[in-house]
């Protein structure tokens, strides 16, 4: 398909961008002429991206910090802003999850996804508003189905994605009148993603997932990168605070039954291991 959006001379800025479906929305603004950093806490997995990454054409760069720690976001954030110039595109997509019981999930393990998906997004979004072009900078936040869906075993990212919701909501409200645009996007099950290797690691799992999908298939990557790429163009200038699912119609129902299998879980607790979880 011929390259639908210019992106040439834009700088964008993609938090945990070094792989899956975060990397696929850096990939997808390199390929259409931007500039691009991306930030996760793996020096060997920002290499790889940045390398990767490269091969586009346009300057890249890579930043190996933590979202949870606000000064090295920011300090990366900075400098990309020194390098290419006002961004024009800030994604805030680093997330973690394991699936995990309420009752057995240590307070730690309930902050670490906390820590990284809410917090951490909080710090993005608000490091980088001081470096967005004004007016015209779009923000997208990257949420997940369990943002409104309440899942056995997923009581981290409910909370935490929920979280993301309204912070992208509020800060659309904040932020309009500086002409910055702030939207959510939330896949459905993406495949050969780590997330969903680890909420659907058997093929019998995987075979629930897309039968609960009502376009029955898992998406990938690049078909969030296509609604990124709109996103933040002049064709969705109107559009700000949405939160957009991009998955299938999972949403509309089938995501919570998709769940119901994990339910048995929460009565049979010897299931866990079949998930790869630890406790
Ligand atoms: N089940 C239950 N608890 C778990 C767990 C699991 N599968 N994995 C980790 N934890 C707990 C740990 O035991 C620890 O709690 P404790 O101190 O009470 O023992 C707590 O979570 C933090 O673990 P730690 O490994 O120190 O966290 P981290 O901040 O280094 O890593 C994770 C964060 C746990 C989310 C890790 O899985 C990660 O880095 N994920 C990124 C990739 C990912 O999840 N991708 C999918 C995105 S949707
Ligand atoms: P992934 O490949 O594990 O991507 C997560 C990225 O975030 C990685 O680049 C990771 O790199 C980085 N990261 C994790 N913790 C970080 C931290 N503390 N600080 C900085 N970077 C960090 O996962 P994915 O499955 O593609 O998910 C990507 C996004 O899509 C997430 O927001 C997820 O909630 C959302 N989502 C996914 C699905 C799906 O089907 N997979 C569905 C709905 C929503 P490092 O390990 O190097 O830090």
């Amino acid at each position: 398909m011929s390259q639908p959006f210019d992106y040439s001379g834009r700088s964008v800025f993609v938090a945990g961008g070094t792989s899956g479906i975060n990397l696929g929305i850096a990939q997808a603004y390199a390929r259409a002429g931007a500039n691009v950093a991306v930030l996760s806490r793996n020096q060997a997995k920002v290499d790889a991206a940045v390398a990767g990454l490269s091969e586009h054409g346009g300057s890249v760069l890579g930043f190996a910090a933590d979202v949870r720690e606000f000064d090295a976001v920011a300090a990366a954030l900075a400098s990309a802003r020194d390098r290419f110039g006002e961004l024009d595109v800030l994604v805030s997509g680093a997330a973690g999850n394991f699936p995990a019981l309420a009752t057995t999930m240590s307070s730690n393990a309930f902050n670490s996804v906390i820590g990284i998906d809410l917090l951490g997004t909080f710090n993005v979004l608000r490091a980088g508003y001081d470096h967005l072009r004004k007016p015209g900078a779009a923000v997208i936040t990257i949420s997940a189905p369990q943002s409104s869906i309440p899942m056995p075993m997923q009581v981290h990212a409910c909370s935490a994605k929920a979280g993301v919701d309204m912070l992208t909501r509020t800060c659309a409200v904040e932020w309009g009148t500086a002409g910055v645009r702030v939207n959510a996007v939330i896949p459905g099950p993406i495949t050969g993603t780590e997330g969903m290797m680890r909420l659907a690691p058997t093929p019998q799992i995987e075979q629930l997932v897309t039968d609960s999908v009502p376009l029955a298939r898992y998406g990938t990557a690049q078909e969030i990168a296509d609604c990124c790429l709109w996103l933040s163009s002049p064709m969705a200038s109107y559009v700000t605070g949405a939160l957009i699912p991009v998955d299938g119609g999972w949403s509309l129902g089938g995501a919570a039954q998709m769940f119901t299998e994990m339910r048995r879980v929460v009565d049979n607790p010897d299931l866990l291991a079949g998930y790869g979880s630890s406790s």
